[in-house]
């Protein structure tokens, strides 16, 4: 049964979603629908991949196909652009692309020049009610002050890369104090590190029946990170979906906090590295 988080504009979203970087445009369609069939029901995008024009065809074959209404679903997009007017030209684009009337949410890709404009757009069709929901990625504490001081909209979600090496613990209890959802980008580290192998998850995993990556989501999820892994293999669309059959103890929450080696998986601009 899937789990939920509470944005601070009262709207509640599922904790485990659907990503889609890298996913090239001609495996789109089909992986999101396959995502929605397996119960996704949160699918992440981005001006910037490229893909939500088929993002949007894998919503639409779904929804025709009856698996899903349009509002159980959550769609977020980023914006790529930089200032007020490109931004408002930017969130039609994505709007078109997509085929959708509203965005559940809409979040800035990364801190660029004109944030504060970037965002003014954002406010303007939160206010008209075309997007539900409006937040930042990859801003880090001081970034994120500023915006929360300089904007009307509070912003509802910060996603950053966390994963098991970069656990991003203060910006947790910042964004937590801020009542602002802690969004985990690149959750599985792009697949890079051999999770199903380390000794402290594989341990775990016996114990529940379940891979490292599923006790990883675990963690992440239990920890109220809103996680959006992303596979184009059905079987792992399926298997990172199943972990909301168990629960980690205390004491194995801890045991993976410990893993932290606050390390990015690295090949980020350092713009994006926000472990403070
Ligand atoms: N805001 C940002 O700046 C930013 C940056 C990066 C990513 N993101 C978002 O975060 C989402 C997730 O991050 P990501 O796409 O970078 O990578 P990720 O989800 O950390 O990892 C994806 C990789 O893990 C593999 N994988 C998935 N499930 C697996 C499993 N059960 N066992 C073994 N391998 C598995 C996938 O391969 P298969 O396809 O073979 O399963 C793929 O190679 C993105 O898709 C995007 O929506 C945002």
């Amino acid at each position: 049964m899937m789990e939920y988080l509470t944005l601070n504009t009262g709207a509640k979203v599922p904790v485990l979603g659907f990503g889609t970087y890298l996913i090239e445009p001609r495996d789109t369609k089909q992986a999101v629908y396959e995502a929605i069939k397996a119960g996704y029901r949160s699918i992440d995008t981005s001006q910037d991949y490229y893909n939500e024009k088929e993002v949007g065809q894998g919503i639409t074959q779904a929804i025709s196909a009856g698996l899903v209404k349009r509002e159980d679903l959550f769609v977020t997009t980023k914006v790529d652009t930089d200032g007020y007017k490109q931004g408002k030209k930017g969130i039609e684009e994505s709007l078109s692309k997509l085929g959708l009337d509203y965005l559940d949410m809409m979040i800035l890709h990364w801190p660029r020049r004109d944030d504060l404009g970037s965002y003014q757009a954002l406010e303007e069709y939160y206010h008209a009610g075309k997007i539900k929901a409006i937040g930042l990625s990859n801003f880090n504490i001081a970034q994120t002050k500023k915006m929360i001081e300089q904007t009307e909209v509070k912003p509802v979600v910060d996603q950053i890369e966390t994963n098991l090496n970069l656990q991003q613990g203060k910006m947790h209890d910042f964004l937590l104090s801020e009542g602002i959802v802690h969004e985990s980008w690149s959750p599985l580290a792009q697949g890079a590190q051999n999770l199903n192998t380390n000794p402290v998850l594989a341990k775990i995993g016996q114990k529940y029946g379940k891979t490292g990556v599923q006790v990883l989501s675990r963690f992440l999820t239990q920890w109220h990170v809103m996680t959006i892994p992303r596979s184009i293999s059905p079987e792992h669309i399926k298997s990172n979906f199943d972990i909301f059959d168990f629960q980690l103890t205390a004491d194995e929450m801890t045991d993976i906090r410990q893993l932290d080696q606050h390390r990015s998986q690295g090949g980020w601009p350092s713009s994006m590295q926000v472990d403070a």
